[in-house]
């Protein structure tokens, strides 16, 4: 069995396929490196440079390799970018993803783990957030993955297509070889240790009259390896004949923007210096999983997402590691 990962030059993908390959599993990357990078992949791995729209490519690929799965990580991922350039992420994120995932159904593959976002729920207005929670994004960027939550859903009707869509909540943390590192980087947890290791002098912290204890946006954090995990059981779920679903990833607990700053002090023993800025278009003020959902249907829970613990994995990486991907 081969499994196609799409986006494995990126941060969750790249570690999804360094715990896939772990656990004996044959896997090919895809990835238009627009994001990603190429030392991600191993070297023994088969690596394709291009484009998931590119449907020439996907299904010489799919031939090639006899793939019969497909983790679909590949997609543009800022909040804020999308506000500024929907079509970018509307073209990147839908039409190249519709063009891809016609591209399985065409080869005859009907088992595919999507990674979707708790952006799809946009500002709920019950926490912790359920599944079964209104969907109303806030952003293009969230509702692009609505939409492929959509199109999944229909060609499941239709063409029997098996899927399961993770509604991840905030990724962070590192493997001993792959952690978090963008260009730009929007991610808080990189960003605060980037401050602390003296890169930045200050961290912005967007917004501080969010209606929350001490004002600043509050996020369900999971560690990257736990949320690998995930991508292993869902394959297993729908290896044995698992009906398609949508399944939150987070871990039910919340913390705000200076909450982590205030952890990464003590994880870094550096001081950590603040600026505040005006809140981020499309960005809600609180976002916590109601987490059960994965429990009982995947049996997942995370394991190593509390806050020391993802700082702290992140921190040895980059220090390991001072110059990213780039080294
Ligand atoms: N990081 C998070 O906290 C988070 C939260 C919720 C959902 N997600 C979703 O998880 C997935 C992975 O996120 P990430 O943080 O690892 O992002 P990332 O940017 O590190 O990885 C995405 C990868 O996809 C590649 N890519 C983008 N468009 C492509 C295309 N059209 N064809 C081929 N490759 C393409 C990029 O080069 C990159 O390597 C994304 O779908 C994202 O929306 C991430």
């Amino acid at each position: 069995m081969t499994i196609l990962v799409t986006g494995g030059a990126g941060y969750i993908g790249g570690v999804t396929a360094e715990r896939l390959k772990a656990k004996g599993e044959r896997i090919v990357v895809l990835d238009d490196l627009s994001r990603g990078h190429r030392a991600l992949v191993d070297k023994d791995v088969p690596f394709y440079h291009g484009c998931v729209g590119d449907r020439a490519l996907v299904a010489r690929i799919l031939k090639e390799h006899k793939i019969e799965e497909c983790v679909h990580f590949a997609a543009l991922t800022y909040v804020g970018e999308s506000v500024a350039e929907p079509a970018r992420y509307f073209e990147n994120n839908v039409q190249q993803g519709v063009a891809f995932i016609g591209a399985l159904v065409e080869a005859g593959i009907r088992r595919v783990v999507f990674s979707s976002t708790c952006a799809t729920y946009g500002e709920p207005e019950k926490i912790p957030i359920a599944e079964t929670t209104p969907q109303w994004p806030k952003s293009p960027y969230g509702w692009s993955k609505l939409m492929m939550e959509r199109v999944l859903a229909s060609y499941d009707c239709a063409y029997g297509l098996k899927f399961m869509a993770l509604r991840y909540f905030n990724a962070a943390g590192a493997t001993e070889a792959r952690g978090e590192s963008h260009d730009p980087e929007t991610h808080l947890v990189p960003n605060v240790l980037a401050a602390a290791l003296g890169e930045t002098t200050e961290v912005p912290v967007f917004g501080k009259n969010y209606p929350t204890p001490d004002g600043t946006a509050i996020r369900d954090y999971v560690h990257v390896v736990d949320l690998a995990e995930a991508h292993i059981r869902a394959l297993d779920y729908l290896r044995q004949g698992g009906k398609s679903d949508f399944i939150n990833l987070g871990t039910g607990q919340g913390y705000s923007v200076l909450e982590v700053i205030e952890s990464a002090r003590k994880v870094t023993g550096r001081p950590i210096p603040t600026r505040f800025e005006g809140p981020r278009a499309g960005d809600p003020a609180k976002l916590v999983a109601d987490a059960a959902k994965a429990r009982q249907v995947l049996g997942w829970k995370p394991l190593q997402s509390d806050m020391p613990a993802i700082l702290k994995s992140q921190w040895e990486w980059r220090r390991k590691y001072p110059r990213g991907y780039s080294c």
